[in-house]
């Protein structure tokens, strides 16, 4: 599988429905879109009345990142808004079972999320229990970031563990991916490819993003 995942964050957002209606025509399978409290991350990007707006824009799979603490108390009403995927943090919850309960239970598919900072190893027993994982190849925060080297060790642990016990778990990837770098992500055992700064800050975002799933 070879998905690519536009990130919204780095769109134009006076021109919020052109840009999403750009990812729409596009080869991108999902839209990324990444949800900030300040609190989690060092930094605040959009909530509910933005993600409705991307929702009108297009039909395409909203595969929500979630960087904000207590993730539970929001879950649903994402998935209410037009989420497809709702993915949440491993260190912003203490039950992650229940975190994902709830996504399901509201329609969605569950994704978890680490940083860069924690293993592969504390997702072993969760990832029977989720949709997807998203491996943070960057600290989280901020898009524009450089990819960390080390985040490919960490994606082929995933793939391994995922492979060992008969899994289909989605292995997504976030952060500093462009088409330079996306041919080893891939290979490396990602499915998905997020990518922000490299798709709208190239002179035609349509092109670039079917540069990089041609990687
Ligand atoms: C960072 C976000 C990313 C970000 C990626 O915290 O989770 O999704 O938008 O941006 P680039 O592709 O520019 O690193
Ligand atoms: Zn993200």
């Amino acid at each position: 599988m070879r998905i690519v995942a536009p990130s919204m964050l780095s769109a134009d957002f006076g021109h919020l429905d052109r840009d999403t209606r750009m990812v729409d025509r596009s080869a991108a399978e999902w839209v990324h879109i990444d949800v900030m409290d300040g609190v989690f991350v060092p930094n605040i990007s959009f909530g509910f009345p933005v993600l409705k707006a991307i929702r009108r824009a297009t039909a395409k799979c909203l595969d929500v990142h979630l960087m904000i603490v207590e993730p539970e108390r929001y879950v649903a009403r994402f998935a209410e808004a037009g989420a497809d995927i709702v993915t949440f943090h491993y260190e912003a919850v203490s039950d992650v079972r229940a975190c994902i309960g709830l996504i399901r239970g509201a329609g969605a598919r569950a994704g978890v999320s680490i940083k860069p900072a924690t293993p592969a190893e504390a997702l072993r027993e969760v990832l029977p229990l989720v949709d997807l994982v998203l491996v943070m190849s960057v600290e989280p925060g901020f898009g524009g970031q450089s990819f960390i080297p080390g985040s490919l060790d960490k994606i082929r642990a995933l793939r391994a563990m995922i492979r060992e016990q008969g899994l289909g778990t989605i292995v997504e990837v976030d952060g500093g991916i462009s088409a330079r770098n996306a041919r080893e992500v891939f290979d490396a055992g990602a499915d998905a490819l997020v990518a922000g700064s490299a798709v709208f800050g190239a002179e035609d975002p349509e092109t670039e993003i079917a540069r990089i799933l041609a990687v």
